[in-house]
């Protein structure tokens, strides 16, 4: 059976997709079964995220709706041979209920280690379906006041559908927590509890689109982490600290 885990934020753009698509590669370069499941309808990304958008046939609703059985509708991604994406729709005529996703789920769990559910933005109707749907959230965060708090209520929420709770840290600048303008993920990680999964840093070319598959290392820890239960974190800062690192602060500040 497969783990069920939904990503989710709180606040729009945190990276939720993003971090689905590279825990998903990440957890298929370990040799794990993963599927990712688009269940942001409307403002679905995920395929364009990862690639596949001209490969979409059927997609999640087709399945809902019974016009193709959920293996039509799964795209394997081209380079990881373990990992599939179960793309969602721009539009779905009729509302979606979370024992429908589930049934679909339960269908596919078996072939699956990780079944990966790319929330919504926001904590209303699509984030409830989703997380009704999820044994496991990870809530992922950006280390700014804002991004904090969003995601304080969003564990509220996942606490009432008593569900495990993990943090990951996105977006963490090494430069600007050297010189105490950006909160640190561990500070981060205190302020809202629960487990620590992981710290992924701020891209530094933050002009690629969405296509955008960060390094690897960060993703690679992350679902080490996941898989194994050991709580090791990639470390931002250290290369912006001591005599060199003021060099590359200030060279990044220049930039
Ligand atoms: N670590 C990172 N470094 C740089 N850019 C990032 C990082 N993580 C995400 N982004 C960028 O931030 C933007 C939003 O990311 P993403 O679409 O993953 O967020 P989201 O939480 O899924 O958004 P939404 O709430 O709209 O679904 C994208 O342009 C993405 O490329
Ligand atoms: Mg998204």
């Amino acid at each position: 059976m497969a783990r069920k885990i939904v990503v989710t934020s709180g606040k729009g753009g945190a990276g939720k997709t993003t971090l689905c698509a590279n825990l998903g590669l990440a957890l298929a370069r370990l040799s794990q079964r993963v599927l990712l499941m688009d269940m942001d309808i409307g403002l679905n990304n995920l395929d364009v995220v990862m690639r596949v958008e001209d490969k979409v046939v059927f997609d999640f609703i087709d399945v809902v709706e019974n016009r193709c059985r959920p293996s039509q509708a799964l795209i394997q991604d081209e380079n990881e041979p373990t990992l599939y994406i179960m793309p969602s729709c721009h539009l779905a005529k009729r509302q979606i209920t979370a024992d429908a996703v589930k049934k679909v789920l339960n269908r596919l769990s078996e072939g699956f280690d990780y079944i990966l559910l790319d929330c919504p933005a926001g904590i209303d109707i699509g984030f409830r379906r989703a997380v009704n749907c999820a044994d496991e959230a990870i809530v992922v965060v950006t280390p700014h006041l804002s991004g904090v708090r969003d995601a304080d209520k969003t564990i509220t929420e996942l606490q009432q559908h008593f569900i495990g709770v993990s943090v990951v840290v996105n977006r963490v600048r090494g430069d600007l927590i050297a010189e105490g303008e950006m909160l640190s993920p561990f500070e981060v990680f205190s302020i809202l509890g629960h487990t620590a999964l992981g710290v992924i840093p701020e891209n530094d070319d933050v002009n690629c689109n969405l296509n955008l598959h960060l390094s690897r290392q960060p993703f690679d820890i992350l679902a080490n982490n996941l898989v194994t239960g050991s709580q090791d974190m990639y470390d931002c800062v250290s290369r912006y600290k001591g005599f060199f690192g003021r060099i590359k602060r200030r060279f990044k500040r220049n930039v």
